[in-house]
This record gives C-alpha cells, sequence and structure tokens, in this order.
C-alpha cells in the first residue's frame, strides 16, 4: 500500500504538534521518521494508524481519502516501545489474539490459527517458545513476540514507535537486521520512529528528518549524509 500524507496538521489546545507535513511514501518501502524528542515524530505515526485525528490536512492510502478511516478499517500493525504483551497468556496465544478477535465469518479455523501463528515464529526465529509466557522471554525476544503479534493481523502497514528503544545495544542491531529481513520478506509498508541516526540510516530505504514539528528533509540515506538541507539536518545526522 502507498501512503501519501498530504499538508497534515495536528495542533493540542495552543500547541503545535504538527505544522502542515506532506510526504509520499512509496508501497513496500521502509521509512523512518527521524528526530529529536517533542519533534512529531509519536504524533504522526499515530495519525497515520488512526489513533489520533488531523486538525487538518488529509491521508491517503493508495490514493484513497483514509482521514476519517477508524483503527480497525486501517489494518495497520502497531509496535511500541512498551508493547505489553499480555502477561497471563502463551506466546502462542498472544500471537493468535488479533485473529481469535475477528467475527466469527472472519476469524480462521484453530488448525489454520495454529499454522500462521507458527509461521510467525518462524519468520522471528523463534519456533519454539509458543508455549512460554512473556515473563520467561528477554526483553528483545517480546519486542520479536509483538512484532509477529503485529503482524498476525494480515496488516496492510506495519508502525513501529521507537521499538527497541528500551532494549541495550548489541540487542537493538540484532533487532534491526530481524526487522529489516521482516520486511524484505512481507514487503509490508513500514514505518518507524526513532532519535537513532545510526538506526534511521543503516535500517530505512527513505529517511523523513523532522523537527519542531517539521518535515526538514526527506531523502535516502546516503543523500541526506552528502546533500543535508539545513545545518540542523547537518548536525543531526552526523556519524
Ligand atoms: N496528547 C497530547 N496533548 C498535548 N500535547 C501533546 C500530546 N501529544 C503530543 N503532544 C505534544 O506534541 C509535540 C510532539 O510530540 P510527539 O510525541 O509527536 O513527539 P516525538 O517526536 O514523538 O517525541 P519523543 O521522541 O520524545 O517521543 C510535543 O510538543 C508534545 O508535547
Ligand atoms: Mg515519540
Amino acid at each position: 500500500m502507498y501512503i501519501d500524507i498530504d499538508e497534515l496538521a495536528k495542533e493540542f489546545g495552543t500547541s503545535r504538534a504538527l505544522h502542515p507535513v506532506s510526504l509520499s511514501i512509496p508501497a513496500g518501502a521502509l521509512v523512518a521518521l527521524l528526530g529529536p524528542s517533542g519533534s512529531g515524530k509519536t504524533t504522526l505515526l499515530r495519525i497515520l494508524g488512526g489513533l489520533e485525528f488531523p486538525t487538518s490536512g488529509r491521508v491517503l492510502f493508495d490514493g484513497k481519502d483514509a482521514t476519517g478511516m477508524s483503527v480497525q478499517e486501517r489494518r495497520a500493525g502497531f509496535v511500541f516501545q512498551h508493547y505489553a504483551l499480555f502477561r497471563h497468556m502463551t506466546v502462542f496465544e498472544n500471537i493468535a489474539f488479533g485473529l481469535r478477535a475477528r467475527k466469527r465469518r472472519e476469524r480462521p479455523g484453530e488448525a489454520e490459527i495454529g499454522r500462521r501463528v507458527n509461521r510467525l515464529l518462524d519468520l522471528i526465529r523463534l519456533p519454539n517458545i509458543g508455549g512460554r509466557y512473556p515473563s520467561q522471554l528477554s526483553g528483545g525476544q517480546r519486542q520479536r513476540v509483538a512484532l509477529a503479534r503485529a503482524l498476525a493481523i494480515e496488516p496492510r502497514m506495519l508502525l513501529l514507535d521507537e521499538p527497541f528503544g528500551a532494549l541495550d545495544a548489541k540487542v537493538r542491531k540484532e533487532l534491526r537486521q530481524g526487522l529489516r529481513e521482516i520486511h524484505d520478506t512481507t514487503g509490508l509498508t513500514t514505518i518507524f520512529v526513532t532519535h537513532d541516526q545510526e538506526e534511521a540510516m543503516e535500517l530505512a530505504d527513505l529517511v523523513v528528518v523532522m523537527s519542531m514539528g517539521r518535515i526538514e528533509q526527506i531523502g535516502k540515506p546516503a543523500d541526506i549524509r552528502s546533500r543535508p538541507s539545513s545545518d540542523f539536518v547537518r548536525a543531526f545526522t552526523a556519524a
């Protein structure tokens, strides 16, 4: 699915979280929203997922106006920094949750749910942990399970907000690689928020540099490095 963001703005009371921003995201792209704290990254991501609504402007999915669409209709898979898995459910049940929650008509049968969950456990390279509870997993494993849970509903796009933010440097790098692989396997349009320039530059096809509710620059990592559009971008993306 391709996404167009057209002059999207968001105010909370009198404060502007987003000035009108516009951005086109090609189908299947892996996009980083990169910027310092308070630059509007989460606000933009939440508006895309339908968790927040813009004050003005439009969002289009595959060319169709999706601005007023509900969360359910948008079918986004979400992963947050602290995506609390359900503690009383096994990994298997956590991943199956979104499928079981479907209306009877759309719900796959038990055998199909089992097949899908096992396929996702393979995809996150944790094939043998279906029977464990979240408390029996490392932080990195929990985020992988959160990713599998987000993928289980067969989303149209994947939205991740600092998904590796709470993890140590080594695990972050592993999960970065894991996300890249999963993206390349699924081909899903994927947007992730980070304030870590290294993460954005290493992982993304397209980097969107944000500052104070504005988009400073949109480009491929190499282009942003070689031709930063402002002193801010130069300083923020310096290796
Ligand atoms: N629900 C809200 N009510 C009021 N102001 C908000 C709300 N959500 C965000 N803001 C404000 O909007 C601005 C952008 O916030 P946002 O969370 O999008 O930033 P961010 O780039 O994700 O920052 P961080 O890296 O710290 O997560 C900030 O000034 C923030 O205080
Ligand atoms: Mg944020």
